[in-house]
């Protein structure tokens, strides 16, 4: 018989609902919530109520895409944490609801493993473009930057990780302050491919084994800027090109620097990357370039699976339920949580 696991998510500003039969996917519905533009970031109390206006919709037509009824699901899969509490508990209490309604057990993920397993979600049976155990994962998100040892679905060792900021966050602040909205990261990104990389040199950290720290990258850049505005008021407005691709390098190459340390001294090849800031298109260039001169294999996320969606957390719960790895009625979100 197959199994059919419903994926929830609702941990920030997505609201989410994915349909995953046998590990492949039928549907993943993606409401993401304009309000926040406004204000520069996430509003916690805005994401929640947005979550509560979009979540029964957004399940509904997961559902209909995948075109079967909801009495044929095995199991309901919801993101438990990390996150923001107010988001998760209408995700959390959303899947309470629809489970017991069904008669179906539930299943917590952790948005993180969730995050890492996006790379086993096949859209359709014949994709077999999934990494090998073990492999790196280099998790690139507004709130983490890590490297993860994946030694199996479930046995996951966090083995480097930011000591300040995360690399999106880094994007982001800089973004700010150069007026160019939120989030930054794709503007950065668009504007970098038009700049010169090697126009501007920012301070990168000395950090022992893998962590990482981006808050230094973050005052050099905006002690620059504060510097150079002081002899041009426009100084922004004419370099921002120059600005975003020196910016996007350091931190491409902070990033790389610390996994090919990594995979070096772990003789690991297998090499993923994951989160909002896999999108970036720097990054995925590094990737390639070392996949050839390093001989990894690598493992680059679709778009849709870079953000937060339900079908990385159906596919966590899909494994789980494989291993009958269930959790209570009473289960509660947590707004921090690790691997
Ligand atoms: O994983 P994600 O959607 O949300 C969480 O943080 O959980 O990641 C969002 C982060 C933001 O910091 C955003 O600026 C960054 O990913 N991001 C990018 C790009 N697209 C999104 N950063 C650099 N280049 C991009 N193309």
């Amino acid at each position: 018989m197959s199994v059919i696991i419903l994926g929830i998510e609702s941990s920030c500003d997505d609201t989410s609902a994915s349909v995953i039969r046998d590990g492949v996917m039928l549907s993943n519905v993606i409401a993401s919530q304009a309000v926040h533009e406004a204000y520069g970031g996430v509003v916690p109390e805005l994401a929640s109520r947005a979550h509560q206006q979009n979540i029964i919709p957004v399940v509904a037509e997961a559902v209909k895409r995948a075109g079967i009824d909801k009495s044929e699901l095995s199991a309901i899969a919801f993101t438990r944490g990390p996150g923001l509490l107010g988001s998760l508990l209408v995700g959390t209490s959303f899947a309470k609801g629809l489970a017991a309604s069904l008669g179906i057990p539930m299943i917590e993920v952790n948005h993180l493993q969730a995050h890492v397993l996006a790379h086993f979600i096949k859209e359709d049976a014949t994709d077999a473009n999934q990494p090998d155990f073990p492999f790196l994962c280099l998790l690139v998100s507004g709130g983490n930057s890590q490297i993860i040892l994946v030694k199996s679905y479930k046995d996951m060792e966090v083995i480097g990780q930011t000591i300040d900021d995360a690399a999106g966050e880094a994007f982001d602040k800089c973004a700010k302050v150069m007026g160019l909205g939120y989030p930054g990261g794709p503007v950065v990104n668009r504007l970098a491919n038009e700049g010169n990389a090697k126009a501007f040199t920012f301070s990168k950290p000395h950090i022992p084994g893998y962590d990482y720290s981006f808050s230094g990258l973050k005052t050099s850049f905006l002690y620059t800027l504060r510097d150079r505005l002081k002899e041009d008021p426009d100084f922004i407005e004419k370099n921002k090109q120059d600005l975003c691709a020196s910016l996007q390098f350091t931190v491409i190459e902070v990033l790389m620097d610390k996994l090919r340390k990594a995979a070096k001294a772990l003789h690991i090849s297998e090499v993923a990357v994951a989160g909002g800031v896999s999108a970036n298109s720097g990054l995925r260039d590094a990737f390639r370039d070392h996949a050839a001169k390093y001989g990894w294999k690598i493992h680059i996320p679709k778009f849709a699976f870079t953000t937060d969606n339900a079908a990385m957390v159906a596919i966590t719960g899909y494994y789980k339920y494989l291993d009958n790895d269930f959790c209570p009625m009473d289960a509660a979100p947590f707004s921090r949580v690790t691997i």
